[in-house]
Order: C-alpha cells, then structure tokens, then sequence
C-alpha cells in the first residue's frame, strides 16, 4: 500500500499524488505537507491551494519530540515517560531537564542543572524597583508578564539566539528567576518585603519561603506542600502544541530573544481560556457556593450562558489524566491545610456534569485547571496567582519548545497565509462623494 494520497481536482480533472508521512505512532500523526497542495491549481497563473485551518484546529505546526498526548485515550507523556509515573517518581527540576534535552540526567548532571539553577535564582536588584512602580493590586500575572520581558534588558547577550552556551545560559536564568519574580510580584501586592532566595531549600521549597516567609529566620516548607507544588510543576511542565507553547514559537521564530518570547508566551497563558482558567475556576465555585445551586448552574452553562470553567480540552476527549492525578493529590494536600468546601462543590459538579448527557455528548471531561485551584487555595495562594503558578513551571515547556524550533532546520519564521475575503481594487473616492449611493 503506497503511502501517498491521490487527489483528482475537479475543476480541472486533473490528479495528483503527495506523500504521506508519519509521526512516532502511525494512527496519530499520518499527514501531508500543504506546501504539496500548491502544485494544485487552475492556470500558470493561479496561487495554488492553500489550506484553511482557522484556530489549527487539523494543521500540525511542527514536528516535535517533547510531549506526547493521546487526547481520546487521556495519554500524556514527557519524552515518552507517562505523566503519572513523573508525578510519582521524579521532581520538577528532573523534569524540566527532561523537557528541555530528552533524557533523564544521571547524577552528575542533575547534580550540576540543581546547582545551576539555584544559583541563578536571584534578580537585579533594580528588578524590586520595577515592581514597586506597580499599582498595589495590579494583577501579578501583569506584573509577571512585564518584568519577565524587562529582563531582557538586563542581559543584552541574549540577543544572541544562535550561541549555544548563550542559550544555555538563559534557559537557566529564565527557570531560575521566574519563581523570584513571581514571588516579588506577590509580596509586593500585600505590601510585604521581598524574601531573597533560599539557596539551601529545594525549587519548590524555596518558592514557598519567598511567598509566606515572615519573621522566622529559617522557613521550612511543610513536606506534603513542598511535595504537591513539586507534583503540580511537574504536571504543568509542558503540553505540547497549546496556544501559549505556540505564541512561544511564533515569536521566537523571529529571532526574539527568550525573555520576551517568555513574555508573550505568558501573556498567551493569561487568557481565561487558557491558563487563566484556574483562577476562573475558583470564582465559579465561590459563585455557586452550595451544591443545592449546582443543577441550576449546570442548567444555565448548557443554554450557552457561559462555560463551565475547568471543563473541556481541545485535545482531551477523554478525563484529563493530569485532573485525574491532582484529584487524587487533593486529599494529602487537604489532610494538612483543613477541609475545603470547595472541593466537595467540584467533586458534585463533575458528578452531576459527567451524568448529562450535553457534558459527556460533547466529551467535556474535568481538564487540569478543575482541581489545581482548590489545592493552590488551600496551600494559601491568592486566586490571582494562579495563572502565575501555571506560567512559572510551563516556562521550562516553553523553552524546550523554543530551543527545539531554533534547532530545527525546517523552521523559518512563522508567517500564516490568509484567505482574502475583503473588497477587490477600489478607487479613491473623495470625502464630499462618500456614503452616495445611487
Ligand atoms: N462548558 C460548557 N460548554 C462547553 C465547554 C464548557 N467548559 N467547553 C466546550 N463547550 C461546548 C461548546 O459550547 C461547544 O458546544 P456546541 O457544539 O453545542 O457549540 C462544544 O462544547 C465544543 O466546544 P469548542 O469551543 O468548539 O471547543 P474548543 O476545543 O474550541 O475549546 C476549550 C476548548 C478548553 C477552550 C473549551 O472547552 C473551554 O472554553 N473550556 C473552559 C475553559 C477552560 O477550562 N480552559 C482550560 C483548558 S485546560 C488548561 C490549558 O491547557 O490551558
């Protein structure tokens, strides 16, 4: 059997033949180059055929090796590990070498990737002066997305995309500095003095202390919120082709430098249809407030009044498996922090969504962002911060994306085509003669 399509057009009758190729699993990435489509065409002087895929709903940008996901079958795989055994096994550091070059370290070289990364952690000290110019209740993820992108101004060399050491070097400044930043961004907001880093407490570890330490001249992290924020990195470490992972490409692909790809790539994630969706979450479930109101809720979600917030998966058609696993995770993190009764009010929603039949018709099943925010709430994050708490372990997706796209010698920079539907070649027409019909 030939791997190739046949198409015949028939405004011209004639037939063509392009290649088929395929991805790592052959029922899951069988394509065609829509470049081939441009042989297609009606006279010399015709275009060609384009392809139109608003939203990429069925058009790969790209071929790459970092995450697998099997969205009818709820698989998500780094590098080919499984999410689940990640989640179980590893921690976020390990995960985000992973990512970034395709194998798991050994030893030596996560010893020297922790070491690296922990010494970057600390930001120029005119970096707390920019914050402090931020309204006391601008938005974090605002202040996230600005000052990751002012930091380019701090370190010119990054200009230099091509270099790899220089790469390199922002890869780990960038992952570094991003819980710093994050955590300023919140201080700042409640008014608190910023914490330096810790040097001796792990990723996650540290990132507590520069968010709640007060007083206490050493902060210790409770070891199961240490451990679930570490799990909750892991889980958000990357996704594939999503629209920030795309806006992270797009603008890099014009040879931007990463701090303000970071920041577009951010700026994509704060959308509510996106990574803003966990803060949306929460306010939907404080909305709700009693289950007694759910079937309403539910009732007024299905007439298309608004969406159910956690909901949903361009490309889960099947239970998210990372919603399945902070499900799970939510028991340990409420056994420490004290009951939530939000998360009963999530548990009856799912409940009374997956037994009608428009949720499970549709395939909307509970995505990531459905159960991270009762966790992220009941660790004592503002609801506010949840997107930056999306944004900071992404940013080693985000840069796995980026280096392997600069890496590729197929790539050049992202430039859609358009179908023109507007007005053909019109003359001017003089301002006392507009808006004259005869
Ligand atoms: N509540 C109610 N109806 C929904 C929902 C929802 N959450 N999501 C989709 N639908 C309906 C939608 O109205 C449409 O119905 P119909 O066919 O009758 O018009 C159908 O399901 C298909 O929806 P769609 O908009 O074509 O699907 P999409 O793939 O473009 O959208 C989505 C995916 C995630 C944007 C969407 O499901 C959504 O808005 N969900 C709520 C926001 C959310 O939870 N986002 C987080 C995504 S996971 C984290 C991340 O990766 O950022």
């Amino acid at each position: 059997m030939p791997d190739t399509l046949t198409i015949i057009d028939n405004r011209t009758g004639e037939r063509y033949e392009v290649p088929i190729s395929y991805g790592t699993y052959p029922e899951y990435g069988a394509s065609i180059r829509t470049s081939d489509l441009r042989q297609i065409k009606t006279s010399p002087e015709d275009f060609g055929l384009l392809g139109y895929d608003p939203a990429f709903m069925n058009t790969a940008s790209c071929r790459s090796a970092i995450t697998h996901i099997d969205g009818e079958r709820g698989i998500l795989r780094y590098r080919g590990y499984a999410i689940d055994e990640l989640a179980e096994r590893s921690n976020f550091l390990e995960v985000a070498y992973l990512v970034l070059y395709g194998e798991l370290p050994d030893e030596d070289q996560l010893t020297a990737w922790v070491r690296e990364i922990t010494f970057h952690t600390y930001v120029h000290e005119s970096i707390k002066k920019f914050t402090e110019g931020f309204h006391y209740d601008a938005h974090p993820m605002g202040m996230l997305v600005s000052t990751v992108a002012a930091l380019s101004t701090f370190y010119p060399e990054a200009r230099d995309i091509a270099t790899p050491e220089v790469r390199q070097k922002q890869i780990v400044r960038l992952i570094a500095k991003m819980p710093t930043v994050a955590a300023f961004a919140y201080r700042h907001s409640k008014g608190l003095p910023y914490v330096y880093p810790d040097n001796e407490l792990s990723y996650t570890g540290n990132f507590l202390s520069m968010m709640f330490r007060m007083a206490e001249p050493k902060y210790t992290p409770h070891p199961v919120l240490e451990k679930a924020l570490d799990v909750l990195f892991i889980l958000h470490a990357d996704h594939e082709q999503n629209c920030s992972a795309n806006a992270m490409r797009s603008v890099g692909s014009s040879h931007t430098d990463p701090y303000v790809s970071v920041a577009a790539a951010a700026a994509a994630l704060y959308g509510p249809l996106h990574g803003g969706a966990n803060e949306q979450v929460l306010r939907m479930l404080r909305e709700i407030g009693t289950k007694e109101r759910i079937p309403e809720f539910v009732k007024r979600a299905k007439a298309g009044e608004f969406r159910l917030m956690g909901f949903g998966h361009r490309v889960y058609k099947n239970y998210d498996p990372r919603a399945r696993i902070l499900k799970r995770m939510a028991d340990d993190v409420l056994e420490v922090t004290g009951k939530s009764p939000l998360l009963e009010l999530a548990m009856e929603l799912e409940r009374i969504a997956l037994e009608d039949d428009y949720f499970v018709s549709r395939k909307l099943y509970p995505n990531v962002d459905f159960y991270s925010g009762i966790i992220y709430q009941a660790m004592g994050f503002p609801v506010d911060l949840f997107p930056v708490l999306f944004a900071i372990p992404r940013t080693a997706g985000w840069l796995a994306q980026w280096r392997e796209m600069l890496l590729d010698p197929e790539q050049k920079i992202a430039r859609p085509r358009q179908i023109y539907i507007g007005d053909g070649r019109r003359g001017y027409v003089p301002i006392d003669q507009r808006g004259v019909s005869d």
